[in-house]
């Protein structure tokens, strides 16, 4: 088995850098489209763990990335506990009902992992279909993310319902976190016991936050988790929080994300052996070739001499031409 990334998380040195793309799964893919046609909707291939399991191979045999990532979504964990998502064509997820009291957090369940049974089964299918060529990566959004999702209901640049709870009402905005929280070790655990062999947390909505509420609540929870599911690596990205980077290096993930507004030189200061994971920019990829090629050996430089994981800084963009990341992930092979 390609066994690269798995290395590379624990902080060994690689031949070269393991390659994966965020979001590979789904959007870029021609593969992904014509299956997503056939069906009525996006819940029903998360829900499908044999359609999962065939999206989540597209990119391993497509792209040659170093690993698969599950196919499925961070919003399966609010739905477990109470709140179900839907996901409108070409506007994103939205929540028919929301967190608006104190009683609304008590009323919602902690997740036991067994509501998640189709991400289980597709993990199974998954590792079947792959026989062991690279490793399969599990995931779920961090606290502070879902609780976003939890508290608005859909997406918003600022998130400022969710953070006005954080400052008027500290105390339930901790019993909500909490609740995620142990979905969320649930959760992971469960995946563990399906065969991933490492995950990545992610923290899509950190860049709304401050240093200091970052501190408050989000670094504890995000540490619980690691600690508690660690019988395999971990990664955790936190999009935006170069405020909280030196918190997020003396964590207990394995790895650390960067998206691509920072540079591993940036960090250097901390003085961390973290292994990093990123970053170079996902619009890179609308560039010619000569570009992208170029853009993609700078940041295997900017990384040199630190355990490293390529992988754009965020989400591969839906509309980029899938040959731009396979160009990509080339260079990174050939290096
Ligand atoms: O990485 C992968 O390819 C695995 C699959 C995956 C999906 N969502 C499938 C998906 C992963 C890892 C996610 C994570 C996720 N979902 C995040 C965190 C990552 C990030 O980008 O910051 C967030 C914030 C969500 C919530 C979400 N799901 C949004 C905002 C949207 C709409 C916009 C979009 O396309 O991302 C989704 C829908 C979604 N999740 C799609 C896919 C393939 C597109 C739906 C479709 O095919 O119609």
């Amino acid at each position: 088995m390609n066994d690269l990334l798995l290395r590379a998380a624990r902080g060994e040195k690689t031949e070269r850098s393991p390659v994966w793309v965020m979001r590979q799964a789904g959007r870029i893919l021609p593969e992904y489209r014509a299956i997503r046609k056939s069906i009525s909707g996006f819940k029903e291939l998360v829900e499908t763990p044999e359609l999962a399991a065939e999206v989540t191979i597209q990119p391993v045999d497509i792209l040659g990335v170093d690993a698969a990532i599950i196919f499925s979504d961070i919003l399966v964990i609010p739905e477990a506990m109470g709140l179900p998502y839907q996901m409108e064509e070409g506007r994103g997820p939205w929540f028919p009902k929301v967190i608006k009291t104190e009683s609304d957090i008590n009323a919602l369940h902690v997740a036991e992992g067994s509501e998640l049974q189709y991400v289980y089964d597709a993990i199974l299918l998954t590792r079947k279909g792959l026989n062991g060529r690279v490793p399969v990566i599990g995931f779920a959004g961090a606290p502070f993310t879902i609780f976003c999702y939890m508290i608005e209901g859909r997406g918003s640049k600022t998130f400022s319902e969710a953070r006005k709870w954080l400052h008027a009402n500290p105390e339930a905005s901790h019993n909500l976190l909490e609740k995620i929280t142990q979905s969320t070790i649930n959760y992971l655990k469960l995946q563990v016991e399906a065969g991933v062999s490492i995950y990545q947390v992610f923290d899509s909505w950190a860049g709304v936050l401050s240093a200091e509420l970052y501190k408050e609540y989000c670094m504890p929870y995000l540490n619980r988790i690691a600690q508690e599911v660690s019988q395999v690596p971990s990664i955790v990205f936190a999009k935006g929080a170069h405020f909280a980077m030196s918190d997020l290096l003396s964590s207990n993930f394995n790895a650390v994300g960067l998206d691509w507004t920072l540079n591993p030189a940036d960090l250097a200061h901390i003085g961390s052996k973290k292994t990093l994971q990123g970053n170079m920019d996902p619009t890179v990829l609308y560039a010619d070739d000569q570009y992208v090629v170029q853009k993609t050996k700078e940041m295997l430089t900017s990384f040199s001499g630190i355990p490293h994981i390529a992988n754009l800084g965020h989400g591969v963009y839906p509309d980029t031409d899938w040959k731009k990341v396979k160009l990509f992930i080339d260079t990174i092979k050939a290096n």
